[in-house]
């Protein structure tokens, strides 16, 4: 009999299959309507920033809370791709010389190493288009009102109160623009990181039409493993192994990033890290044994070592 942990092994390595197909059938030189054409380097580098590597843990929450609402399957991996390329796109810009300025990534060289600068900005920007075309796609749900709330829940997490402000906060809050101010880890992370981990958490009860308390319940759930999952990443930045985690290690501290382990020190943000697995696992008591992957995912992010 499979245990909790063997299950959602299992399950986390079937997504990711399944992500990485849906994946390379969209990234491939075949042209949509009204397309004109796909730049060869273009696609060469966008796939080579979303295949082939990453946990794809974003697509997975976007698929086991489908499934919590029997939402049909190639629905839910079709959005989780979307995400993946939203989260694809936050990395490639993420390393750029003139972000975090890393060499490395899912263990091989950035984007902007193996081509340029350019060629990886425009990738990104590439990718979180790609997305939006993604999610509005009439195989996503029948009712054109569903694809929209979706539509908008994922723009509100990529963009200006989500990610893409999350990593403004996370720049600053290195004192690069001179006004070094005391900063709000919590708001930087949940903006940051949280915001994208969160949106596949309720992409399942957009997509399931789910009733509020059940919404709301996923939507506690994912606040709690958005933040536990980059506390675990910034630990993993002081005390993982590299060749592990498929990037260097050590750069937040060159970079004077604030982080929960700046702030916390190692054992305080581990307490703190305990703290949301508990508030996740209470929030799923609502779905009894059908939050079980979803619980064992939130244990996996908080116990990560890669
Ligand atoms: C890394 O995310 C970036 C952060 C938000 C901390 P992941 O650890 O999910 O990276 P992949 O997708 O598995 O490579
Ligand atoms: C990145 O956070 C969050 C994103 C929005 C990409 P980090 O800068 O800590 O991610 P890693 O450690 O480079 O993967
Ligand atoms: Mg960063
Ligand atoms: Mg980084
Ligand atoms: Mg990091």
């Amino acid at each position: 009999m499979p245990t909790a942990a063997t299950d959602f092994a299992e399950r986390l390595d079937r997504c990711a299959e399944d992500t990485e197909a849906v994946l390379a059938r969209l990234l491939s030189d075949t042209l949509l309507p009204e397309e004109i054409a796909r730049p060869r380097r273009l696609m060469d580098a966008m796939r080579y920033s979303s295949l082939g590597g990453g946990k794809r843990l974003r697509p997975f929450l976007v698929v086991e809370s489908s499934a919590v609402f029997d939402v049909p399957r190639e629905a839910a991996l079709l959005a989780g791709a979307a995400l993946e390329c939203i989260h694809c796109y936050s990395l490639i810009h993420d390393d750029l010389p003139a972000m975090d300025n890393s060499d490395l990534r899912r263990g091989r060289p950035t984007l902007h190493k193996k081509t340029d600068d350019a060629t990886a900005i425009l990738a990104g920007d590439g990718l979180l288009t790609l997305a939006f075309d993604i999610i509005t796609r009439d195989e996503l749900h029948k009712d054109a009102n569903v694809r929209l709330l979706l539509t908008r829940a994922l723009a509100r997490a990529a963009g200006i109160g989500g990610m893409v402000g999350g990593q403004m906060l996370d720049l600053a809050g290195e004192g690069r623009f001179g006004d070094r101010e005391p900063v709000d880890v919590a708001r930087l992370q949940q903006m940051k990181t949280g915001a994208l981990l969160r949106f596949g958490c309720i992409a399942g009860a957009i997509l399931g039409q789910s009733p509020q308390r059940q919404y709301q319940a996923l939507d506690d759930y994912g606040r709690a493993l958005g933040e536990a999952f980059q506390i675990a990443d910034d630990l993993l930045d002081v005390e993982g192994d590299a060749a592990a985690l498929g990037k260097q290690t050590g750069q937040d501290a060159a970079l004077g990033k604030t982080t929960f382990v700046t702030q916390l020190g190692i054992d305080g943000a581990r307490q703190r890290v305990r703290d949301l697995l508990a508030r996740a696992d209470s929030a799923l008591s609502i779905f009894g044994p059908k939050g079980d992957v979803l619980r064992a995912a939130a244990h996996f992010v908080a116990e990560r070592k890669h």
